[in-house]
């Protein structure tokens, strides 16, 4: 369900640019196989992020058949990396053959592995991390990424808002109890972090944007 009034996220919708074949092919593939993917004004807001930042190395938590990697993928560098974590293997083949006939495999090394072993076998220091897998393991995987991102480096996290579920504290048909009271707990811990400063954007199903400090 839109968190926006119907009135603006119409407007919204009518004033984006359609999607390639590509992307429309992998949004009408989520829709098929009822993949959840980001919708196209979390996406853009993730390929604006990127760009904005310059990102050369990005993290992401949850691949599933490459739509917001698309995105993310789409504003790196030619010599940018971005290492992205799926625990399905259906949905990261999808992704591999998507992000290969986009002409980025060479800049997206796809994993077939659990992110929180992933993550946690990873170093270096990242530009912007995307994190959009299991609701109930975020604050997991935010503990990983605060290892490996760079003083001044992007955590973006989906679904903050769960369909506005987290603002009421009441659960919906999408969102059952227990994972809104994660997600409440989720937005309260990223917030009130002291190695963060962050911020919670209406945009989607809500964007949770944090900068390390
Ligand atoms: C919401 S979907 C990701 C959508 C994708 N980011 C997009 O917008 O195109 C969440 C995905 O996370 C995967 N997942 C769940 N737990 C995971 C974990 N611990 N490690 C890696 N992937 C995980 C699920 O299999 C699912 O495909």
């Amino acid at each position: 369900m839109p968190i926006l009034t119907p009135a603006v996220d119409e407007y919204l919708a009518a004033h984006r640019a359609p999607p390639d074949d590509l992307l429309a092919e992998m949004e009408a593939h989520g829709e098929r196989d009822r993949v959840p993917i980001v919708p196209p004004e979390t996406g853009e807001l993730l390929h604006v992020l990127a760009r904005a930042t310059g990102a050369r190395r990005i993290l992401e938590v949850g691949t599933a058949i490459g739509v917001s990697t698309l995105y993310l993928a789409r504003a790196l560098p030619a010599d940018g990396l971005l290492v992205s974590f799926e625990i399905d293997a259906e949905r990261h083949a999808a992704a591999t053959s998507y992000l290969d006939r986009a002409g980025l495999a060479e800049r997206v090394d796809l994993r077939l592995q659990d992110a929180r072993a992933g993550l946690a076998a990873l170093d270096g220091a990242w530009d912007l991390a995307f994190v959009d897998a299991a609701k109930g393991e975020y604050a997991t995987y935010l503990d990983e990424i605060l290892r490996l991102l760079r003083p001044g480096g992007l955590v973006v996290a989906d679904n903050a808002l769960m369909s506005g579920t987290v603002a009421t504290g009441e659960a919906d048909s999408t969102w059952p109890q227990a994972l809104v009271d994660t997600g409440r707990a989720f937005v309260d811990h990223v917030l009130g972090h002291p190695e963060l400063t962050a911020t919670v954007l209406p945009v989607g199903d809500g964007v949770a944007l944090a900068v390390r400090r």
